[in-house]
């Protein structure tokens, strides 16, 4: 129970020139914690109003559990939604605002105290009961809105940006609390958030969106070692990938990443990558995560034989475990992932250099990814 299947489903509002959502495409399995991620704007919530049945679907189709889902009230869709705002009822009491649901399907009244106490001592707000929501904190209240979607133990929660609200200590504890209630009661859940962190934490599938349009969908590794594109291998990891523009030349069977500043002798790994290109796409960019750029002081035998090139630090940010350094090389800024041991000072000049077996290449004008990570990881 609780599996979703979209079939291209289009959203166009009124008046507006594009679609908020542009053909959905996916099937959700029962019991899978899906993620959408994307920016402000993408259209994650008008896709899980759609799902909700609170927003009309222009065109495809949805279905729960081969069930066709399009002109079913909400009402009958088996669904708990939980919202950023919480959308407690002032007057009621904790217990009341988490029963309401339940008293609404006409549950027993003996049943409902079981759930209610019982999601009320998962959540750990059974000493709040009693109070009415405008004397909790944000985190309370939004317990409350989470236990409210739990009693009714629907078949498929739906949360958009519940978190957000909350500051960033709560944040964290509650998202793995979440995780813990999602892993316990093993319901279909689409989560909604804006945060890659979020996302790559609780998902066990991610889906990313830009200008409604589904940009891939992939576990959290995968996502993160296989973009499918520059946007994806931006948006997803923090500090973001390193992007240097260059072009992919062959010679004497092999091939060579190369600008203005550098030229690298690739790995024979991406070969077959390669091999596929048309002339014409091996304008490239570059990506390469900060972790896999490499600082060392420059040698005079560092030049374009062993990989490496002469960089500028512009500045350096230590956050304590580790520290970035933001350099340049030509007109490429790159941002180094280094030990904090290791100091580098504005107008140092290190060489710097790449784990050539972590490397992206994207097409320069599509943004498609071309190849990455030749040694497979
Ligand atoms: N009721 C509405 N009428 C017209 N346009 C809307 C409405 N709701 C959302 N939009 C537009 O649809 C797009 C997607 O919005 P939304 O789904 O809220 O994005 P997200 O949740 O990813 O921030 C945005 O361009 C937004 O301005
Ligand atoms: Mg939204």
């Amino acid at each position: 129970m609780g599996s979703i299947t979209f079939s291209h489903v289009f959203k166009q509002y009124k008046g507006e020139s594009r679609p908020a959502v542009n053909d959905f495409h996916l099937s959700i399995e029962e019991g899978e914690f899906l993620v959408l991620v994307g920016p402000s704007g993408c259209g994650k919530s008008t896709t899980l109003r759609m799902l909700a049945g609170l927003e009309e679907i222009s065109a495809g189709e949805l279905y729960i559990d081969d069930k066709f889902m399009n002109y079913v009230s909400p009402k009958d869709r088996d669904i708990a939604m939980v919202f950023q705002n919480y959308a407690l009822y002032p007057n009621l009491s904790v217990y009341d605002n988490i029963a309401l649901g339940l008293k609404l399907r006409k549950t027993p009244k003996y049943d409902i105290e079981l759930r209610v106490n019982r999601v009320a001592k998962v959540l750990e707000i059974s000493h709040l009961l009693d109070r009415k929501p405008s004397q909790l904190s944000g985190g309370q209240k939004q317990r409350v809105a989470l236990g409210r979607a739990i009693a009714r133990e629907p078949q498929v929660f739906l949360m958009d940006e519940p978190l957000s609200n909350l500051d960033a200590k709560l944040r964290a504890q509650t998202r793995a609390e979440l995780i813990k209630i999602q892993s316990d009661l093993k319901r279909t859940t689409v989560y909604v958030t804006h945060d890659q962190v979020e996302a790559m934490t609780m998902g066990t599938r991610i889906v990313v969106m830009k200008d409604g349009v589904i940009q891939q969908v992939a576990p959290p590794k995968q996502l993160y070692d296989e973009p499918a594109n520059l946007f994806v291998a931006g948006f997803i990891g923090s500090p973001q990938m390193n992007f240097i523009e260059g072009n992919v030349t062959l010679e004497e069977g092999r091939y060579y990443f190369s600008n203005k500043r550098m030229k690298l002798l690739l790995p024979r790994s991406y070969d077959s990558s390669f091999e596929k290109l048309t002339r014409a796409v091996r304008n490239v960019i570059l990506g390469v995560r900060p972790e896999n750029v490499l600082l060392k002081p420059f040698e005079p035998d560092d030049d374009d034989e062993n990989g490496f090139a002469m960089s500028v630090v512009q500045m350096t940010e230590v956050t304590g475990a580790d520290s970035y350094v933001y350099v340049t090389v030509g007109d490429s800024k790159v941002i180094a992932r280094t030990d904090p041991e290791s100091i580098y000072l504005k107008d140092d000049k290190p060489a710097i250099g790449f784990n050539m077996g972590k490397l992206h290449f994207f097409d320069v004008s599509t943004g498609v990814s071309l190849a990455a990570g030749g040694d497979g990881g």
